[in-house]
């Protein structure tokens, strides 16, 4: 009745942003990620018909606030009968800070409570459930370069490229380490109810995933990162013009867009994406990685640096 598995965060280069059903948490909008290799969560699910109630730990802290989004998840995988759990969850990046720690949670936690609850799923299945929990979850059930593609009834994910087959560096500029004003979930509502371009945002997603699909296949650097800045910027452009407004970005991860502008300049291989937080990530060819990561950190307002290569899907681990 336990199980354990490890999940890592991906970063969207097309993003998700909006639903299509808010209460089976389905996304209006397809996507693609890459899944990163150096960050990491894991959890284990303990299944013990003597406990009362759920109970978490995130990294040997209790966590309450957590515990209710956790418990409706394990109830989607082993049914709402199923006996109470210790949940115990170990994460070696910043949480809630824009790094997609629900993605990389959710993913290792559907892959745990399965294993726990003695259930074989296939990917689609999982990513139904990851996906309930989190729409970028599912994601994170694949490495590499993944899409997320919406199906009539639900969601599916395949990978585009494995990680080993276009090798490519993130290096993450975090400019602040403090939980976000505003959850994305929260976010993308206010931008669907309210913001002037949003139709138009959900109207030409599939041409920015041909786009992206097609520079993936030609493993074309220039024309992902096209597809990617202009992505990134519109739904950051959706969300500025929502009522009220929600602005993630602090005066440091503008900085960081200048910093980026320059290397480029000089014919560097990176580009930006920005999530829903004030970090900028910084998708670089790996030989320009170490440069791109020194004038990321020495970037006024930049509190430190993480540097990952892509990685591999979420997967169970041996129980401890
Ligand atoms: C900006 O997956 O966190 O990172 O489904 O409500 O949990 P919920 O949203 P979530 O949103 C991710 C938004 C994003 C873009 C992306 O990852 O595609």
């Amino acid at each position: 009745m336990q199980g354990t598995a490890i999940a890592r965060p991906n970063i969207a280069l097309i993003k998700y942003w909006g639903k299509r059903d808010v209460a089976l948490n389905l996304p209006a909008v397809g996507s693609i990620s890459i899944t990163l290799r150096e960050l990491h969560t894991r959890m284990q699910v303990v299944f013990d018909r003597m406990l009362e109630t759920d109970a978490l730990t995130v990294n040997d802290v209790p966590d309450e606030k957590m515990l209710p989004r956790l418990s409706a998840c394990l109830d989607l995988v082993a049914g709402v009968d199923r006996p109470g759990a210790r949940i115990t969850s170990q994460c070696n990046f910043p949480i809630a800070a824009g790094l997609a720690s629900s993605a990389s949670s959710f993913a290792a936690l559907t892959v745990a409570a399965a294993h726990a609850a003695g259930k074989s799923l296939t990917t689609a299945e999982l990513a139904g459930l990851a996906g309930r929990a989190s729409g970028s979850a599912a994601r994170s059930l694949l490495g590499g370069f993944v899409e997320l593609v919406n199906t009539d009834d639900g969601i599916s994910v395949d990978t585009l490229c494995d990680a080993a087959d276009w090798p490519l560096t993130v290096v993450v500029a975090v400019t602040e380490t403090g939980p976000k004003p505003v959850s994305s979930t929260e976010a993308m509502e206010i931008s669907r109810k309210t913001s002037p371009f949003y139709s138009t945002w959900v109207e030409q997603q599939p041409a920015d995933l041909d786009a992206a699909r097609a520079a993936i296949e030609d493993r074309d650097f220039q024309a992902l990162a096209h597809a990617a800045e202009h992505n990134c910027l519109k739904m950051h452009s959706i969300m500025w013009a929502s009522r009220p407004p929600t602005v993630y970005w602090n005066a440091a991860t503008i900085r960081c867009l200048e910093t980026i502008r320059s290397l480029q300049a000089r014919d560097l291989g990176v580009f930006f994406t920005i999530d829903a937080g004030p970090q900028v990530k910084a998708v670089c060819v790996p030989g320009d990685a170490a440069e791109v990561e020194a004038a990321l950190r020495a970037t006024p307002g930049v509190e430190g640096t993480m540097v990952s290569a892509l990685g591999p899907g979420a997967g169970l681990e041996p129980d401890a």
